[in-house]
């Protein structure tokens, strides 16, 4: 009786063991797929903005085939574009988030397709920031638990629903001075468990013919320094930053439940 009961114990306990090894490792695994999802998304995100930049000739040029931006080939050249910046394949679209994304860059491009044929419109406004702000507003409505936010510290904020949140603000507080990619793999979105991450996105010097100071505005160029206007291209007033200023940066998060 006393033998069967010590076997009996064995076994129960080696079975706790297994579950416990079991859940560890299933924990371990959760958390890497969880930081390439989130890695993933903010590089596809990225390589968009930058096609979007690179592209202003071809968004604002009058006539000609501007296929290149829509549909297939826009998703084409965007995946060319992540080739190009990080070396490595556009990530397989093996993911609920991933497809969403991939859908919302092709419609907000679509919602615009009349804009960017319009011939009698010079400067079409679809730069990387309104795209990225476009497309967060689109992904909002498809409800697959991921956020993205082009933001920046609250002071100088040009789209107030850009305005940063309580996370983004503490976690731009602490790499303001020594901007680096911040994973948190334990934060909130609207209440609900969630990772989340913030890019920084660096300086550049064409930054500031928007955000720098009226003499970095295109429009004055071979104007008399009293008729300089302060305001910049896209109509908004411009906030003097220089190169020594924070550039603000991309902020994801993806609720935890797309996970399970
Ligand atoms: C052609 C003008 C232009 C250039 C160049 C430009 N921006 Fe902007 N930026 C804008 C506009 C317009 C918005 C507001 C977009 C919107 O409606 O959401 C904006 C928004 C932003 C935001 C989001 C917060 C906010 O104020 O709404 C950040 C951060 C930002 N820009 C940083 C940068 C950085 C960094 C660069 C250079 C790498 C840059 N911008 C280049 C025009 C520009």
């Amino acid at each position: 009786m006393l033998a069967k009961n010590k076997i009996k114990s064995f076994f129960r306990q080696s079975f706790l063991l297994i579950c416990i090894l079991f859940t560890c490792f299933q924990s371990i695994a959760n958390e890497n797929t969880m930081k390439y999802l989130i890695n993933d998304i903010t590089k596809m995100y990225m390589s968009s903005m930058v096609f979007i930049f690179i592209n202003q000739p071809l968004i604002n040029q009058k006539g000609g085939d501007k296929g290149d931006l829509f549909g297939e080939r826009f998703m084409q050249n965007i995946k060319q574009t992540y080739l190009a910046k990080y070396d490595e394949q556009f990530p397989a679209e093996d993911h609920l988030v991933k497809r969403a994304l991939v859908q919302a860059m092709v419609e907000v491009m679509n919602d615009n397709q009349a804009l960017i044929y319009d011939d009698e419109i010079g400067f079409k406004g679809i730069i990387p920031a309104t795209f990225a702000f476009q497309l967060s507003a689109k992904l909002a409505t498809k409800g697959v638990g991921l956020k993205i936010k082009f933001t920046r510290t609250a002071g100088s904020i040009r789209n107030k629903l850009n305005k940063p949140d309580k996370w983004e603000s503490s976690i731009m507080l602490k790499i303001i001075k020594k901007p680096q990619i911040y994973y948190d793999e334990n934060a909130q979105l609207n209440g609900k468990p969630a990772i989340r991450q913030f890019t920084p996105l660096p300086m550049a010097p064409y930054c500031l013919a928007c955000h720098g100071s009226p003499k970095n505005n295109p429009l004055n160029k071979n104007r008399k320094k009293s008729d300089w206007t302060n305001i910049d291209i896209t109509g908004f007033e411009m906030e003097n930053w220089t190169m020594a200023d924070f550039g603000g940066g991309i902020s994801i998060s993806i609720e935890k439940s797309v996970f399970q």
